[in-house]
């Protein structure tokens, strides 16, 4: 008996693989209830706080269609837009722009809602005022207002993206595969870097690979040198993999990652060696922005793998209009399992 009641849910990392994939095949199970019209409305009278300090649609709307699908509802707040701008510092003295301190913040929250959803993650832009902010990874990687809210808050809180994990994208991506492979351990799963002229958070593509770790795949992250994603994680997913059968390694050749792969994931993240140093990332991987689209020859070398992005993507950029276009593509499936997999985790957390 799985019981995921009350448990914060920051990372695919707080929860066993068992409950990780108890959360995925309750994702199917719901999507294949709203078919046939016995979606339960199991959180009648509940309420999810989701608090978006950056852009989202995917995210914003599955977790509001979700809530309100079980009979519950969610109210998204937009921090320093439609409220006070929140401080996370301790004993700061609040004489600049934040107006309201997490500590009061997540209890108050508490009280009101049945639990609270948080999307906080630099974007890393070149040339921004952000990014002189976020200089150094390991600083950011600590999430420190997911991590208050955890403390301070009396309810369940779900991460809808920090600067370290985006765990529903990988409840979500979990699903797709489940889906389209039936059993995916020991199938060969590839997450590619692409070039993107932003350099992005690393949170998805840690997600993404746990993600596929979790399921006992047989995980390859093709990258350039210099874009490693971070070791801790890495050496995470590694031992999540073989735990289940599966493996993780690391390459910088297309040519041998492509081959016989089942799935390809695509994904742009900047370099963690880079943070702080947005214009010379740009610079030094100039060279690269032609190199590493996914395309239809590269998906050619493949066993006849399907193509996967988090979305938003960049058309001709990440990845070509011919592989976005074709039968091969199932990006709008792994978007719509964004909403199964939302379901499945506030049932599981906050159901009656
Ligand atoms: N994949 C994803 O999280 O999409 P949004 O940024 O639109 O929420």
């Amino acid at each position: 008996m799985i019981d995921l009641q009350d448990r914060h849910f920051l990372s695919t990392l707080d929860f066993s693989v068992e409950e990780v994939r108890h959360l995925v095949r309750r994702a199917l199970d719901l999507k294949a209830r709203a078919r046939d019209g016995t979606f339960p409305r199991s959180l009648a009278g509940r309420v999810g706080a989701l608090l978006f300090f950056n852009p989202s649609v995917r995210t914003r709307v599955s977790c509001e269609s979700a809530m309100t699908r079980l009979g519950g509802s969610a109210i998204t707040i937009n921090p320093g837009k439609d409220t006070w701008n929140f401080e996370v510092g301790d004993g700061v003295v609040m004489d600049g722009s934040t107006q309201e301190h997490v500590r009061e913040l997540a209890p108050v929250l508490s009280r009101m809602c049945h639990f609270i959803g948080v999307r906080k993650s630099e974007l890393i832009t070149v040339g921004s005022a952000r990014a002189e902010a976020s200089a150094d990874y390991a600083e950011l990687a600590r999430d420190p207002f997911l991590h208050a809210l955890a403390e301070h808050g009396e309810v369940p809180i779900v991460n809808l993206e920090s600067n370290r994990f985006h765990p529903l994208q990988g409840l979500a991506d979990m699903a797709t595969m489940q889906e389209r492979l039936g059993e995916p351990a020991g199938r060969k799963y590839v997450l590619t870097w692409t070039w993107h002229p932003k350099s992005l958070p690393v949170a998805t593509p840690h997600s993404q690979m746990l993600a596929a770790a979790d399921l006992g795949m047989d995980v390859t992250v093709l990258r350039p040198k210099g874009w490693e994603l971070e070791p801790a994680v890495m050496v995470a997913a590694r031992e999540r993999a073989r735990s289940c059968g599966g493996d993780v390694t690391e390459t910088d050749d297309p040519s041998a990652a492509y081959e016989g792969a089942h799935v390809v994931c695509a994904k742009a993240w900047g370099s963690l060696d880079y943070y702080g140093r947005f214009e010379q990332e740009a610079e030094d991987k100039a060279p690269l922005r032609a190199e590493w689209t996914v395309d239809e020859a590269r998906m050619d070398r493949t066993d006849d793998a399907f193509f996967m992005h988090c979305l938003p993507v960049r058309r001709n950029i990440v990845v070509s209009d011919g592989v976005l276009d074709s039968s091969r593509s199932a990006v709008i499936d792994e978007a719509e399992n964004r909403l199964w997999t939302a379901a499945a985790l506030f049932a599981a957390l906050g159901g009656k």
